[in-house]
């Protein structure tokens, strides 16, 4: 696997996969990774001739009280996974390749009220820094496709939003969320809680998935979200926000709606956890 920390070279490369009609798949990432990005590697390396990853820890997506600094950053580490995982190219570019007249400057690309609801509402500016840089990773590496976890589902809908808005050509897969065997979804973050913090954590899933079952034989929306803040406390957890959404947009479900979503954001210690499934209503 070939590493490449400039948008020349990364240019090159590309070019060169074009002129031989390959196809590309991409999946942006932020490093520290886990079976969870691989999978989405495997799935890439299943759609497309060439798979290209990036690993960018992106100052933009953070807010100012948020763990930038502390943010695992394990290069080596993840540049043999994606070797053996089959990865053809790891773009790694520095924040002044990205950003060469700085952040503040920066133009962004917004994607709005999306962006502001669930875990835009505890971010601000979070969404943007995410729609930002995908955009120009989208521009920098000019894939057919580009893949994104079903585990951040609002990220996943504003690119999936932005790409259309913008009319940019690159086809938006999402993918399942890969679990622990315990339940948790994996994530960098996993890597900061405690041993009895970790202990606690599957406490997350299981909440969904009692909240998803109640959805499922007709239980009220409003009482299953309030019950599972409750559950989620009597874990040990902090809620930040339980919320039961339609699929399609993330919109407050009516009555009609069936194919729901139920999220949640909660905190165990310092660390921010975020889950969710999917359900039919009245399945
Ligand atoms: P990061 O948290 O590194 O995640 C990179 C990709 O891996 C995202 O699409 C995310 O949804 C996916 N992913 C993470 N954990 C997963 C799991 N347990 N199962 C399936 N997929 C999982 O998300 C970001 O980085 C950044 O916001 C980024 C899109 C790279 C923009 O900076």
């Amino acid at each position: 696997m070939e590493r490449i920390d400039r948008l020349t070279e990364l240019r090159a490369r590309v070019a060169d996969w074009r002129r031989a009609g390959e196809t590309i798949a991409f999946v942006p990432t932020m490093g520290n990774l886990h079976h969870g990005h691989l999978t989405l590697v495997a799935e890439a390396r299943t759609r497309a001739r060439r798979t290209v990853v990036s690993i960018f820890v992106n100052p933009l997506q953070f807010g100012p009280q948020e763990d930038l600094a502390a943010y695992p950053r394990t290069l080596a580490r993840d540049e043999s996974l994606l070797g053996e995982a089959g990865c053809d190219l790891l773009f790694a570019p520095d924040p002044e390749t990205m950003y060469p007249r700085g952040q503040r400057s920066q133009t962004r690309v917004e994607v709005p009220e999306l962006s502001d609801i669930l875990c835009g509402a505890s971010r601000p500016g979070h969404f943007t820094g995410v729609a930002t840089v995908v955009c120009k990773l989208f521009h920098m590496v000019q894939p057919d496709l580009a893949l994104f976890g079903e585990k951040d589902y609002q990220q996943l809908l504003v690119i999936r939003r932005l790409t259309e808005d913008l009319a940019i050509p690159i086809k938006i897969i999402g993918v399942p969320t890969v679990r622990e065997a315990d339940g948790l979804a994996m994530s960098s973050r996993n890597g900061y809680l405690s041993a009895d913090e970790r202990a606690r954590a599957p406490a997350l899933y299981r909440t969904l998935k009692g909240a998803a079952q109640a959805l499922e034989v007709g239980r009220a929306v409003a009482e299953v979200e309030l019950e599972a803040s409750e559950a989620l406390k009597a874990g040990g957890l902090r809620p930040d926000y339980v919320s039961v959404r339609r699929r399609s947009d993330l919109a407050e479900p009516g009555s009609a709606d069936r194919e729901l979503l139920v999220l949640a954001a909660a905190y165990l210690g310092g660390t921010r956890l975020i889950d969710n499934l999917r359900l039919l209503r009245g399945s």
